[in-house]
């Protein structure tokens, strides 16, 4: 049989030497390939399983009968309800400290945008929420058994959510290390700061191995290459978690991990999140679950559920590789929880009602918002038989095994086990120490024509670039907000931009720096720095078409092309997620630094770009690259080992100073044809984009089809004019004559499938002004077919807006869900109607995140 791994002698070796024995999955996968039989399905698209053909792992824990009897009796006490609340989990946006004790529920997140009290806080509102619902989850002042609650969030890239944290860089610029050791220094740390605001249990590591980096979240994944995320598995799971057997396993210091996004995450067809990996098994045993054996071995104590599918089959429903592969052949006896609301995608499933996920190896229900239609649902099939108390018995013993393992019965409310050790704390000196070596070192040189870097301090330097001061921007999605936008360096006290960290440096040394975002300057500089790249984004609103950076904006090199006129040298820091097609960039740069997403150690940047002011290098570049840099846009899937790859820079590659750059001019042809709609947007600019048309339908009911402004309705109730928002002509004024019910509306050629955006708290967002309004209905509706469809009152919200002001108005999608839309088939994404008099003007209706104004659902 093939074996992936084959030819990857070199970086499996250092996964050995870091994880030790227990990577012997790997032994079995490579050395002792004798044990793994071929898979039967070799080649041949199908979603069955061949459990034997998997690499067999040792679970790392031995039996520990007093354990084990400690969790039989707590069973024996707990009736159905206790069963049914333990492995529920809900989001502390949807749930009260006083639901948790009332319904017992096992376990609470934070989503990525959840906080305390609905807003951006530091480290003690968050202690003092963990200690709420600790408290009220171990009151048993009704009845109840006081079992304590796991709380859960997303620290990803260090203790992400919470301002004040260290922020690491993201996974994809730690791949470039190459150094498992230093990915396990920033796991405890991260872990540190976590149980410093009182959190057990973060969702990470993130183990996929992306296959397409057009996926909005290839920056989770550490690499392309399977053997680089096992190397740092393990190394990942005992910096969280301890090291099984060691007196530090699950101590104060340390947190529950999740192996995520099990399995297949990064293989979706065309990189689209949530999508199908239509792989065979065998590559997706040796491809996309590379992570999993190591990580089970160091005994991670969960293991996520993938929202996505393999051929066809949901993973939040796959007996076969949930319970089969994982918890059979590969002994993981922890638990497995499922994605925000992953279960509700099963067929025949709903958000609140899935016992399908449960029979098929799911332990516990990541249910954010849906937990109480949910756990009634789930009850009743428990009482009627649907879910066996078998395995109903098994996933609570799970989760009971693992609270105990953490001591979470034993020690106390999250404030009392806080360490008076000082370096432990958000935002420590040791940890941003940590994270600045860690930036060092994930930075990747492309191009360094004729050694111009290092530079010399000395000098008069320009810093320019929309990324140069701008700490979100080189932090990323899941940084302090779900996507990490809405948010200004205000919100990092304790990190620096790389514009801070080169200031500095170069004022230390005697030069002169300055920053301008633009790259205009008042005295001519000797060297410019100019940094940008992609801003943030997280899950499927990072997906693209293709690989084209910035398409339609061509600011950053023009800046680069203008210095470079003026005579002055250019070195591009390009800040991204993934490689993309920045050829045109590189080439009218000197230099071109891939520096990633950093985090909030933006002085790591300095640190290996300048010489020091006695001239020396202190630090020379070591990164390599973990992911393929593609020759075109559309060069995707590009990953090393597969047939005929030719990567403009190649897996592994990576300039130092010693090395001499026979960089040529690379070509400008990006390849792409079509000018691909970015999926979400539906009116720019005043226009609908390709695909979708403008509809007036007037209060007599008669509608006019592909409307290009000025235009009105047959009736003349309703009427469009082109005005001018930012440009000329970008907007469109409506105006209502207030003669009956007449609307504006966007139809699509085809049905966009919304599903996964309204899953995912995401609103229609609308670029607008009201111009004046009288008193009236108002709505905006979606459409999904003829009889199908939802509709939102909007006319309080409006009357309380400012008249005159552009603003961002959104409404969640999911209001329309609760309506009683179909959100999977669309064809009318936006309809805004009045029956008031009303003149309003709109220059752009997308989904997003970021609004001024923000629509409440109607409750029903
Ligand atoms: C993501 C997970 C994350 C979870 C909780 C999901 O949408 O896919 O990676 O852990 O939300 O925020
Ligand atoms: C939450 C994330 C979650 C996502 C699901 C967001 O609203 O904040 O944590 O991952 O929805 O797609």
């Amino acid at each position: 049989m093939q074996l992936v791994f084959r030819d990857r002698r070199v970086s499996i070796k250092r996964a050995f030497t870091t994880a030790g024995a227990l990577v012997c999955a790997f032994t079995v996968a490579s050395a002792c390939s004798a044990d793994v039989k071929p898979t039967p399905t070799d080649g041949v698209h199908s979603a069955v399983v061949h459990p034997d053909a998997w690499p067999k792992v040792k679970w790392p824990f031995a039996h520990d009968a007093a354990l084990e009897q400690r969790v039989k009796s707590l069973l024996a006490k707990m009736s159905d309800e206790d069963k049914v609340g333990q492995i529920i989990q809900a989001d502390i946006a949807s749930v009260t400290p006083d639901e948790v004790r009332k319904y017992r529920l096992g376990s609470i997140l934070a989503g990525g945008n959840s906080k305390p009290g609905g807003k951006l806080s530091g480290g003690k509102a968050w202690l003092e929420l963990s200690d709420a619902f600790y408290h009220a989850s171990v009151d048993t002042s009704d009845g109840g058994l006081g079992i304590p609650v796991l709380f859960g969030v997303d620290a990803v890239h260090g203790h992400n959510d919470v301002v004040g944290a260290t922020i690491f860089p993201q996974n994809s610029a730690l791949g470039a290390m190459r150094d498992p050791a230093l990915v396990a220094e920033i796991a405890a740390a991260t872990a540190e700061e976590a149980r410093a605001t009182g959190i057990n249990w973060t969702f990470a590591p993130t183990l996929t191995v992306p296959q397409d980096d057009r996926w909005g979240r290839a920056f989770e994944g550490y690499s392309e290459d399977p053997a680089v995320v096992a190397s740092y598995a393990a190394a990942v799971v005992e910096g969280l978690q301890g090291k099984p057997g060691s007196a530090d396993f699950l101590d104060n210091a340390h947190v529950i991990a999740s192996a995520k996004h099990f399995v297949g995450d990064g293989s979706t067809k065309d990189g689209k999140d949530q999508g199908d990996a239509e792989v065979s098994e065998e590559n997706l045993r040796d491809v996309a679950s590379a992570g999993y054996p190591p990580a089970i071995a160091a005994g991670v104590q969960t293991v996520m559920a993938s929202f996505s599918s393999w051929n066809g089959e949901k993973m939040s429903g796959h007996k076969g590789l949930l319970t089969d592969v994982l918890k059979g052949r590969m002994d993981f006896q922890g638990f497995v929880v499922g994605d925000w609301n992953g279960h509700g995608q099963v067929p025949g499933c709903t958000n609140e009602d899935c016992p399908q996920a449960i029979n098929a190896g799911m332990d516990m229900f990541m249910a954010p918002d849906s937990w109480r239609g949910l756990y009634k649902n789930t009850l009743a099939e428990v009482k009627s038989g649907v879910i066996p108390m078998s395995r109903l018995d098994d996933a609570v013993s799970r989760i009971l095994r693992v609270k105990m393992r953490l001591g979470l019965f034993d020690k106390g409310s999250p404030s009392s086990q806080i360490s008076d050790n000082p370096s432990y704390a958000l935002g420590s000196p040791e940890h941003r120490a940590i994270a600045r070596r860690a930036v060092r070192e994930t930075l990747v040189l492309l191009k360094n024509h004729n050694g111009i870097l290092p530079l010399n301090p000395k000098q008069r330097i320009l810093v320019a670039g929309d990324g140069a001061d701008n700490i979100p921007k080189q932090s990323g999605g899941w940084t302090l907000t779900w996507q990490g936008t809405g948010i200004t360096n205000a919100d990092f006290p304790n990190g620096q931009s790389i514009w801070g960290g080169i200031h500095e440096q170069v004022v230390a040394a005697g030069g002169t720096a300055q920053l301008s975002v633009d790259g205009k300057y008042t005295q001519k500089p000797d060297v410019a720095i100019v940094v940008y790249g992609e801003n943030p984004y997280a899950e499927f609103q990072g997906d693209i078409p293709n690989l084209l950076f910035s398409p339609g904006d061509s600011s950053n090199l023009d800046m680069i092309k203008r210095l470079r006129a003026q005579g002055i040298p250019v070195v591009s820091v390009f800040l991204s997620g993934r490689p993309l097609w920045v050829n045109p960039e590189i080439n009218a740069s000197n230099a071109f630094v891939a520096a990633w997403l950093p985090g909030s150690e933006g002085g790591g940047v300095a640190d290996v770009i300048l010489r020091t002011a006695a001239g020396a290098i202190d630090h020379d570049f070591h990164g390599k690259l973990a992911y393929s840099w593609p020759r075109t846009a559309v060069q995707t899937p590009l990953n090393v080992g597969q047939k005929n790859y030719n990567p403009q820079f190649a897996f592994g590659y990576g300039l130092t100073y010693k090395d001499k750059d026979t960089l040529g001019t690379l070509s400008e042809v990006s390849g792409v044809k079509d000018s691909v709609v970015a999926p979400g947007l539906y009116l720019q600019r005043g226009k609908p984009v390709t695909g979708l048309a403008l509809q007036l339908t007037g209060a007599d009911g008669t509608s006019v089809d592909e409307v290009v402004a000025p235009a009105r309705s047959r009736d003349g109730s309703i009427r469009i004019t082109a005005i001018d928002y930012q440009a000329q002509e970008d907007a469109r004024r409506v105006e209502w004559s207030g003669a009956g019910a007449a609307s504006v509306a966007l139809h699509a050629a085809s049905k966009l499938d919304q599903d996964r955006q309204t899953n995912g708290d995401v609103l229609l967002v609308t670029t607008m002004k009201v111009d004046a309004l009288a008193p009236g209905k108002i709505s905006l509706a979606v459409a999904c077919g003829d009889k199908c469809g939802a509709s939102v009152p909007l006319d309080a919200m409006l009357a309380a807006l400012p008249k005159g002001e552009w603003l961002r108005v959104g409404v969640p999608l999911k209001c329309f869900r609760e309506a009683g839309a179909d959100m999977t088939k669309i064809d009318v994404p936006f309809r805004l109607q009045s029956a008031a008099k009303a003149t309003l003007s709109i220059a752009r209706v997308a989904l997003g995140t970021d609004v001024d104004k923000l629509v409440a659902c109607p409750t029903h």
